[in-house]
Formats: structure tokens, C-alpha cells, sequence
């Protein structure tokens, strides 16, 4: 998940929380301030029925001579089962609450004497929940109490008369669940709307702070594209907040001397190179001038062996003495000539399965006469490099034959080819004493041998080789404690 669209998600996440939580919380407040009044409501209503019905039982029996309870049971139920105002005065109070849909009074048994609805008269007066039930159940209880229930509530006041159980009369006021529910619906509705408005409008306002936030996140990268890519830098940005500034300005400083460090570098290599090139044009010059001259001595001595020897027989082994010196040197300066003289090298699709297995082909009965083992298997696929033939093989040829004299005793020699990641590689070890620590780096010199008819030149060419086709060698140790040399080439 993109970071934009996680702190979109948070922040909508919260909004919507926290408009559940205050919605909850003013509906509750607006159900519960409601029911207190329409409690308050009926109550008073049942108070005013019963103000009103004492008031006129009073008037029709006060001369009555019996005063036993019965008889004031009776006279009451006389009183307002035949009093044809009150029906008019219940439906004149029911019309005043909406809430309030019903309006009864019943004797002792609970048997209705008057009501607003005229059906119920003579039935019977059922217990019902009272509203100050409603009121003490819990906010969630009496929510669904209220939206879900389909029954009536009732306040309820009963007249007495002193030590009797049984109360004389008993008053009922009805309030409709349905009203109830159709009061407290259209709050439901307007808070459902103002909360989705608030959502809708977090949404978006996170949408553009997420936006705007993370821009220079993107700035920065292009900076950083910028700077890697060696342009120069674009004009900063200035409407950002402060801290990206810092970190912008932080960077393109870095940018800046990144740069400066990238044109010293660039400048170092061209001067190198030029003198470098000079170099080799000097020595290769001076090797020209001392070639020469070293042919015509080589002439020149053996015209004068001609001459000298018939004469002069003891001069035989100064003679041989100069001459195997001058081999030496036209040897050398041979040598030199190959490594400064600038190649091409020819390139041409080069399975090295194939090359090292001819490489091997040749070497073989030379170390089978010293009495040593090849183990050579040659891959299956065929590892693929871009490259000369002719100077790897002989590069495989150098580092195989110094293995090979490594190991005068006898031992084995180890050769595999094989793929690792974008690298071609050629491993050769052996079973010989190994390279010292020492000598890793100067095994490469040229004309550097530890070998008392070594001449040096081998792992030079090698390297050269190596680094002509873009690879690297590593010296490593055998698992069988000999030396163990890797011929790394980029892979085709
Ligand atoms: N397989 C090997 N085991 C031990 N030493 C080695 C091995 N290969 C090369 N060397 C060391 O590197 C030196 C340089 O090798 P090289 O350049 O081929 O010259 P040369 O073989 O003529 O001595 C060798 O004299 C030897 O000391
Ligand atoms: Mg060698």
C-alpha cells in the first residue's frame, strides 16, 4: 500500500470513528432529554385527569349519608361512568401531545369506566412497561427498545382513599412506541447526514494534505535523479515545507560536490591516460632502439664465432656465454614489446566448456608423466562469454601450467567451468603448497617468479587477458590446501 493511500485510509479511519462516537453520543442526549419530557408530559396529563375527575365526583356525592369504603367505590364509578363530560375532556387533553395516544381511568379491578378510545370501556386495563423503564435501561438497550419494540408505554397515577389496599380509581396515560420512534427517527437521519458530510470532507481534505505532503518526496527524488545522472541540478523548489527545504538544500550540496568529485575523478583518468599512453610510447621506443642493435650483435657474433674459433678453441664458452646472454635479453625486450604494444583483441562468441577442454586436451600427458590427476568435467550447457579465443586460452594455459609445476611430486589438478549469476568463471586449483598472503599481489608483476627458470611472465599475461574482456582474477585456497586461482569473465 502506497504511504498516500495509508494516510488517506488513517485519516478517514479516524473521522469516521470519531462521528460514530459523537453521533452515539447527541443521539442518546436527544433520546433521553425527549423521554425525561414526555414523561414529565403524561404524568402531568394523569395529574390533571385526576384533579379534574375528583373535582366532579366531589360535586355528585358529598351529601351522600354512608361513608363506608364501598359505598365511595361505588359512588365514584356511578360518578364517572355516567358523566358524559369527561370523554370530551380526555380527547381534549389527547389532542394536545402528539406522543400521547391514549387516555383511560378504571376502578379498582381494572376494569376501564371512561376512556378516550370508547371501545375499551368495560374492558380491561393491562399492566404496561411505564416510561421510566425506558428511561433506566441502557443507551444501546433502550435505542433498540425504542426503533425495534411495537408496545405502548404508560404513566400511570391511582387515587386513594386512606387505609385501603385497593386504590378507588386508577388513571392510565398511553404513550405510542411508534410516535416514540418517529420523534427520534428524523435526528437519526439529520446526524447520519452530518456525519457522512464530515467523512466526505475529511476524505478529501486528506486527499490533498496526503498529496501535498508527500510531494517533495518527489522532489527529492528528482534531485537525486538529477544528481545521478550528472544533469545539472533544477532550481529548488520553494513552496515546501520547511524541513524538506533543509533536507533539499543538504542534498543538492552533496549534489554539488558530488559532481565537483565525478569532473577530478574524470580529469585524473584523462591525464593518466595520456601519460600512460606517453610512457609506453617512450619504452616502446626504447625497446625498438635496443632491439635493433641487439640483432645486428647477434649477427655480428655469430660471424665472429666463425672466425674466432677454428683459432682460438678455448674462446668457445665466453662466446657461448655472451650469446645465451643475448637471447636473454632480445628474450626480454621481446616481452616487453607484447605487453606494451597496444592489442586488439577480436571478439567473437567463446565457449569456455570447449576452450578449457582443449586446454586440457594439451596439457594432459605432460601431467600424466609427472603423475598427476586431471579432474576436469566438462559442463553440460555450454557457458557462453564475448571475447578472444586466442588470449583466453591462452591465459587458461599460463594458470594451468603453473599448477601443473606447482606440483612436482604428483597431485591433482582441479578444472571447472561454470555460471555464477552474470559472471562466467573458471576455477582452477591444484593440490601444490598454495600462494602465500604475501605474494598475492605480486604474482601479477611481470618478470615476477619464484621459480629458478621462471620467467614471470605467465600470470602478467594472464591479467592482462583478463582485464582486456572486462574479468578479474582471484587467488583463493583450495579445499585440498593448494592454490585455487578464479578467472572471472562477464557472461554472454
Ligand atoms: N598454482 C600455483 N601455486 C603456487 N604458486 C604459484 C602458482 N601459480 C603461480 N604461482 C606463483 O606465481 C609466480 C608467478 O607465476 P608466473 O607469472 O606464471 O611466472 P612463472 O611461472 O614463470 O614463475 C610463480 O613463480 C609462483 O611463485
Ligand atoms: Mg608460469
Amino acid at each position: 500500500m502506497s504511504l498516500k493511500l495509508r494516510l488517506l485510509v488513517t485519516m478517514v479511519a479516524l473521522v469516521v470513528i470519531t462521528s460514530l462516537v459523537l453521533s452515539a453520543m447527541h443521539l442518546n442526549t436527544v433520546t433521553e432529554t425527549w423521554l425525561a419530557h414526555l414523561d414529565e408530559r403524561s404524568y402531568t396529563t394523569a395529574q390533571t385527569v385526576k384533579r379534574w375527575v375528583l373535582h366532579r365526583a366531589g360535586e355528585s356525592f358529598t351529601h351522600h349519608e354512608d361513608n363506608s369504603a364501598a359505598a365511595i367505590r361505588a359512588g365514584y364509578r356511578d360518578a364517572i361512568s355516567s358523566d358524559d363530560e369527561l370523554p370530551l375532556v380526555l380527547a381534549g387533553m389527547l389532542s394536545q401531545t402528539k406522543s400521547i395516544v391514549e387516555i383511560s381511568v378504571a376502578d379498582e379491578h381494572s376494569t376501564i369506566l371512561a376512556s378516550t378510545n370508547r371501545a375499551r370501556v368495560g374492558a380491561h386495563m393491562p399492566d404496561r412497561l411505564t416510561l421510566q423503564n425506558l428511561i433506566d435501561l441502557g443507551p444501546v438497550d433502550r435505542m433498540l427498545a425504542i426503533l425495534g419494540g411495537a408496545i405502548d408505554y404508560e404513566s400511570r397515577v391511582d387515587l386513594g382513599i386512606l387505609g385501603q389496599r385497593l386504590p378507588i380509581l386508577r388513571i392510565q396515560v398511553l404513550v405510542s412506541s411508534v410516535l416514540l420512534r418517529e420523534a427520534i427517527l428524523p435526528s437519526i437521519g439529520s446526524t447520519a447526514l452530518a456525519s457522512a458530510a464530515a467523512v466526505l470532507i475529511a476524505a478529501a481534505l486528506a486527499f490533498f494534505v496526503a498529496r501535498i505532503s508527500l510531494q517533495p518526496i518527489a522532489r527529492l527524488g528528482a534531485v537525486i535523479d538529477d544528481i545521478a545522472s550528472g544533469h545539472l541540478l533544477s532550481p529548488p523548489h520553494v513552496s515546501s515545507a520547511s524541513e524538506f527545504q533543509v533536507v533539499e538544500q543538504k542534498l543538492r550540496l552533496l549534489g554539488e560536490q558530488f559532481r565537483g568529485a565525478r569532473e577530478g575523478a574524470t580529469q585524473l583518468r584523462g591525464s593518466m591516460e595520456r601519460r600512460l599512453a606517453a610512457i609506453n610510447r617512450l619504452t616502446g621506443g626504447v625497446a625498438h632502439e635496443i632491439k635493433n642493435p641487439l640483432n645486428s650483435i647477434a649477427l655480428r657474433l655469430e660471424l665472429l664465432k666463425n672466425r674466432i674459433l677454428p683459432e682460438v678453441p678455448e674462446a668457445k664458452e665466453e662466446l657461448a656465454v655472451i650469446s645465451e646472454e643475448i637471447n636473454r635479453l632480445d628474450r626480454v625486450v621481446r616481452t616487453f614489446l607484447d605487453f606494451t604494444r597496444p592489442v586488439e583483441i577480436e571478439t567473437a562468441e567463446v565457449d569456455l566448456g570447449i576452450l578449457v577442454d582443449e586446454t586440457i586436451g594439451v596439457l594432459k600427458p605432460e601431467a600424466e608423466s609427472s603423475g598427476i590427476d586431471v579432474s576436469w568435467a566438462k559442463p553440460k550447457g555450454s557457458v557462453l562469454v564475448r571475447g578472444d579465443a586466442g588470449l583466453l586460452k591462452q591465459a587458461v594455459w599460463n594458470v594451468c601450467r603453473n599448477a601443473l609445476e606447482a606440483m612436482p611430486g604428483g597431485g591433482t589438478l582441479f578444472v571447472e567451468t561454470l555460471r555464477q549469476g552474470a559472471d562466467a568463471v573458471i576455477r582452477v586449483s591444484d593440490t601444490g603448497p598454495g600462494v602465500a598472503d604475501e605474494d598475492r599481489e605480486k604474482v601479477f608483476q611481470l618478470y615476477y617468479s619464484t621459480k629458478p627458470q621462471g620467467s614471470g611472465i605467465g600470470l602478467a599475461m594472464t591479467f592482462r587477458a583478463v582485464q582486456l574482456h572486462g574479468g578479474s582474477i582471484e587467488i583463493g585456497s583450495a579445499s585440498a590446501g593448494g592454490a585455487a586461482f578464479s578467472l572471472r569473465l562477464p557472461a554472454a
